[in-house]
């Protein structure tokens, strides 16, 4: 389908560059960026389409060094490769670049720039974004707590009956701990159809955010071509994805409101606590902002707590070895029968470095979603243009040798080393400046907590087959959305003593 449009896209493009070149010659402060050769009007985006973007990108950073310019016709994407060039940039510049590029997908055509994530940082971005932090606000830390504490209950317990569904379990619970504090909803299965929506749009627009995906991105002429010409799918389907957000929007909400006229036990959650102060702090917060900062934070929020986990099991089943040692660990620190909670994270060390080292090997959203430059700037004497799209190489970050010995092998230990100040991934997995993860401390509590309480639960090993040999099933990414969703694995959960313990427990 894409090759069309492309087509259609190049013929239309090649009338408009031209001219936009002539009109767009500007004087250069520093010197001009590194970067791979550029092919004369359409860049390097055969590189991009043609490969592993992870791998191509990887190599050229090792060739161009920190911050190199890749051009996709005549958008200038700048790529930094390395913590010191995101902080430099990205953070203490932060309102240079707070800004995120146009998405005509995902941004204008699909949620018509109102959804947190892909929005332009306009006045509508920042009431939202307040919204959401103040929805998410430290004091509340203990209520999101003891709402994690309970889905995870529900989450072992299914696990227990459903191993063969992890994957729609672990979608499940990472939905309902999201849900329950925002709405005041519980979802009673990974079918219903709230969760489902939330599945689809978050692939839908995470799908349509990377470059190439849709040829609209980077030929934005063809929205102005007619619907009913052949490879114009794409906007029937931006329609489909809006028409859905409605619902998806709506329903949970007034589902809120309604719990709350019937019963006064739901007024603490989200959506009505932002009602309630709607007249006093934020002073102009209107009630689609509270509809999109919910929405926001429900499919940023479920998509990537999934991802972490289903990398954790991935990532259990093949260092047995890392597995049986944070077993053991739970088992010396914590009583017979109990589950870990919060409170119990910071006595389980080398737990969380197998939490913090599956996040490094593999980061959930390996280039970040990009930032934009909104003014002309200068960085280690190389001109940043006005309007380049900064794209954050997390990957890069977490695979850098400088940072992490052996950075493409799982080693937990790299974290329990006193001697050294091993950077922790969380100073760069969630973001950067004004666009930093606003679920940074409720995702890291969620990730933990059902990544350890798992590992108390359930010994994870690979399938057997009939001859009771393994099927073993490599890692694999889709690159079709900007998170490294795993593609579907198998793992076989066998119960641990303390499982049969706490499931005791639960029924006195
Ligand atoms: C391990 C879990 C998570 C990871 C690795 C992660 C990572 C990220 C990253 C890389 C960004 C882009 C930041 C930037 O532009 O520089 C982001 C944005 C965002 N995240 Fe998360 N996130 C996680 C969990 C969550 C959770 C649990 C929520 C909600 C409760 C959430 C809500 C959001 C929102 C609303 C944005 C958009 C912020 C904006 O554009 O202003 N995230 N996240």
């Amino acid at each position: 389908m894409i090759h069309f449009t492309v087509l259609l896209g190049v013929s239309l493009a090649l009338l408009v560059i031209p001219f936009s070149i002539a009109t767009s010659r500007k004087k250069y402060r520093g010197r001009h960026l590194p970067g791979p050769r550029a092919l004369p009007f359409i860049g390097n985006i055969l590189d991009l389409l043609a490969h592993s973007l992870l791998k191509t990108l990887r190599q050229w950073a090792n060739e161009f060094g920190p911050i190199m310019q890749v051009r996709v016709l005549q958008k200038n994407l700048i790529i930094l490769n390395t913590m010191e060039a995101v902080s430099e940039v990205l953070n203490k510049r932060k309102n240079l670049y707070s800004n995120r590029p146009w998405f005509h997908m995902a941004g204008e055509l699909m949620t018509a720039h109102e959804s947190i994530i892909f929005s332009q940082s306009n006045e509508s971005w920042k009431r939202r974004r307040r919204c959401a932090i103040q929805g998410l606000r430290p004091t509340k830390k203990r209520a999101f707590q003891r709402e994690q504490q309970k889905m995870r209950d529900a989450l072992l317990y299914r696990l227990g009956k459903n191993p063969d569904e992890f994957r729609e379990e672990i979608r499940l619970c990472s939905a309902r701990q999201i849900l329950s504090p925002l709405y005041g909803l519980v979802p009673q299965s990974s079918q219903d159809k709230i969760v489902r929506l939330g599945e689809f749009l978050s692939e839908e627009v995470s799908g349509a955010a990377v470059l190439g995906n849709y040829a609209v991105d980077l030929f934005p002429i063809l929205k102005y071509v007619p619907p009913s010409l052949p490879g114009m799918g794409f906007m029937d389907r931006a329609r489909n994805v809006r028409e859905l957000l409605q619902v998806t929007i709506m329903e949970p909400f007034l589902f809120a409101v309604n719990q709350s006229e019937a019963s006064e036990s739901f007024s603490s959650n989200f959506v009505l606590e932002q009602l309630a102060s709607d007249t006093t702090e934020p002073p102009d917060v209107h009630e689609s902002d509270i509809k999109w900062a919910a929405y926001s934070l429900y499919v940023a929020g479920v998509e990537t707590t999934l991802v972490s986990v289903l990398l954790f099991i991935a990532l259990m089943i093949q260092n047995q070895d890392r597995q049986n040692k944070g077993r053991e660990e739970i088992e010396q620190v914590l009583p017979p029968g109990k589950m870990p909670l919060h409170d119990d994270i910071v006595n389980l060390p080398f737990c969380q470095s197998l939490v913090k080292e599956t996040l490094r090997l593999y980061p959930p959203i390996p280039l970040g979603l990009p930032h934009m430059a909104s003014v002309d700037d200068e960085y280690l004497g190389y001109h940043i243009p006005r309007n380049s799209i900064m794209v954050p190489n997390i990957w890069a970050i977490a695979h850098d040798p400088r940072l992490y010995g052996k950075p493409d092998e799982f080693i937990p230990e790299r974290f329990m080393d006193r001697t050294e100040d091993v950077l922790d991934p969380s100073a760069y997995i969630f973001g950067f400046g004004r666009r930093m993860c606003p679920g940074l401390d409720f995702g890291m509590d969620s990730v933990n907590l059902i990544c350890l309480s798992i590992l108390a639960s359930f010994n994870m090993t690979h399938k057997k087959d009939r001859k009771g040999n393994d099927i073993v099933s490599e890692l694999e990414f889709g690159e079709e959305t900007v998170s490294s969703m795993p593609k579907p694995f198998q793992c076989r959960f066998e119960p641990t003593p303390r499982y049969f313990e706490w499931q005791a427990s639960m029924k006195e």
